[in-house]
């Protein structure tokens, strides 16, 4: 059953959503990363109901879109912040203080790694290496590289990304 899928406060009609999407794309089975992807640009994840409709438009089964869709590691099945905040979990950000900066932004979002915040504004997330070692210890959000972090300088930095 095609119901609607929240991103933000704002509740969208996924099959209308959809039917725009399709509209782009031949029903060629190629076309399913593409699709993949532009649906979940759309709702910020793949909500269950896209994964029938992908599949019915592009005529495959539900379990291959699924397997594909499971995949591929950016495809996420639940819904995300409007801002990803990534914290390394690498060697030299760890010796540099990476612990404690995980802390802090765990308490001043109230949330843990993998998980997101109820209203949706900031999802968690633990990486293994920026390859911006010189740095360290090292928080991205969205695309922008926070270096040499402190627990200081968390809440400001959280605080400048809600403008
Ligand atoms: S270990 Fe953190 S950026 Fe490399």
């Amino acid at each position: 059953m095609i119901t609607t899928a929240i991103r933000g406060p704002m509740e969208i009609n996924i099959k209308e959503q959809l039917d725009d999407v399709f509209s782009r794309y031949n029903k060629e089975r190629g076309n399913l990363i593409p699709l993949l992807q532009e649906v979940q640009e759309m709702f910020g994840y793949l909500p269950e109901e896209t994964i029938q409709e992908i599949a019915d438009f592009l005529q495959l089964s539900n379990s291959t879109v699924y397997a594909v869709s499971t995949f591929y590691t950016q495809f996420k099945f639940t819904p995300t912040g409007k801002r990803t905040v990534k914290v390394c979990r690498g060697t030299a950000c760890h010796v540099r203080g990476g612990s404690q900066v995980l802390r802090e932004v765990e308490k001043q979002l109230g949330i843990k790694p993998g998980e997101t915040t109820k209203d949706l504004g900031y999802t968690l997330e633990m990486i293994a290496c920026f390859g911006s070692c010189a740095l360290a210890p090292v928080v991205v959000i969205d695309n922008n590289v926070y270096g040499r972090m402190t627990t200081t300088k968390v809440g400001p930095t959280l605080e400048d990304t809600k403008q």
